[in-house]
């Protein structure tokens, strides 16, 4: 059987959504015979898509599989660039280091590497990211940004912003967000983005983003340790999310606050980071490597450093830390 065929089938028939297409359409579109589409709808009910046969009208898929393949996530997909080339591995280190390799070897802007399973998921300051078989959206995603390497930064709070929002346009609740880049319920984390730079004299070669949601586990399916600061999606909106169109939804959202960073800059960004900040207007711990400030965060600078205004009046430009609120 023509694996291709089969997916392509899958991508029209979850394109036409609820309307059924007939098999002698299928037919003449593919190229094939009625017989081959029937063997066709077989396989993919194999590979665990529900295909409903609707009388004298024709197929139509109840239910695909919840897996994040290229294929199915670009069914529908509304962007013009990012994820028009998409990397799907059933297991891999990180996808971070697979989007460094691509992205040394040429990788166009907007490429996406995705995992179903990371076994060496990382964070920021060096921590390891659970990443368990199915139940997030492990990403990385390429960006080539024609901007100076000091404004990298940016992108991780333009990045928080897509994110809250594509969240929020899929499961209807607002998160909010810690700075620099956790996105949070109440206080529990339930997605982290780490942003990556190659850059030379020349500039920035690509910016690898990212992205960790922790979206159907359940509260055991976290480590003992980090039950009671994690959450999921599933947990905070009792509903099974489908990851794939939160991954599509998220994609179409980054490349929307993207481009208009592009085009207008950061400040509409800052204003709309700001609206969904869990930190600014609080007080805070900022713990780093050296020291800890407590304080009231007021604000973040046009690079994205947190602005904290201890007791003794001083201002203090918070670069890199670890926020307790
Ligand atoms: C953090 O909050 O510390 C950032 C977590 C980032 C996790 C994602 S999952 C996909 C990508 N691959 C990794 O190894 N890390 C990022």
């Amino acid at each position: 059987m023509n694996i291709t065929v089969t997916h392509k089938l899958a991508t029209r028939l979850l394109e036409a959504g609820a309307e059924p297409v007939s098999g002698q359409q299928l037919a003449e579109e593919f190229g094939v015979s009625r017989t081959a589409i029937w063997k066709h709808m077989k396989e993919l009910e194999e590979m665990g898509y529900e295909i409903e046969s609707v009388r004298k009208k024709g197929y139509r898929i109840q239910k695909s599989p919840d897996s994040l393949e290229a294929f199915l996530v670009q069914a529908g997909l509304k962007t013009e660039k990012i994820g028009r080339r998409i990397e799907y591995l059933e297991q891999c280190a990180s996808t971070q280091i697979v989007a460094h390799q691509l992205a040394q070897e040429g990788a166009p802007d907007g490429t996406v590497v995705i995992a179903e399973l990371q076994t060496e998921g990382r964070g920021r300051l060096m921590r390891k990211w659970d990443s368990a078989k199915g139940q997030g959206i492990w990403m990385s995603v390429i960006l080539r940004p024609d901007v100076p390497p000091h404004k990298a930064p940016q992108f991780t709070l333009v990045a928080a912003v897509a994110i809250v929002r594509a969240i929020q346009a899929v499961i209807g609740l607002e998160a909010s967000i810690k700075w620099p880049n956790d996105i949070l319920f109440g206080t529990k984390k339930a997605t982290g983005i780490l942003t990556e730079l190659q850059s030379d004299a020349d500039g920035i070669q690509a910016l690898i983003i990212g992205i960790g949601v922790n979206v159907n586990q359940e509260r055991e399916d976290f480590d003992v340790e980090v039950q009671d600061i994690a959450t999921s999606l599933h947990l905070e909106s009792g509903q099974l999310v489908n990851r794939r169109k939160l991954v599509q939804e998220i994609l179409h959202s980054l490349e929307i606050y993207t481009q208009m960073y592009i085009e207008e800059g950061f400040a509409p960004l800052k204003e709309l980071w700001e609206g969904h900040s869990a930190t600014i207007g609080k007080a805070v711990r900022a713990r780093m490597s050296r020291e800890t400030l407590e304080g009231i965060a007021e604000g973040i600078t046009e690079d994205g450093v947190l602005q904290l205004r201890t007791a003794d009046g001083r201002l203090h430009g918070i670069y890199s830390a670890d926020i307790e609120l």
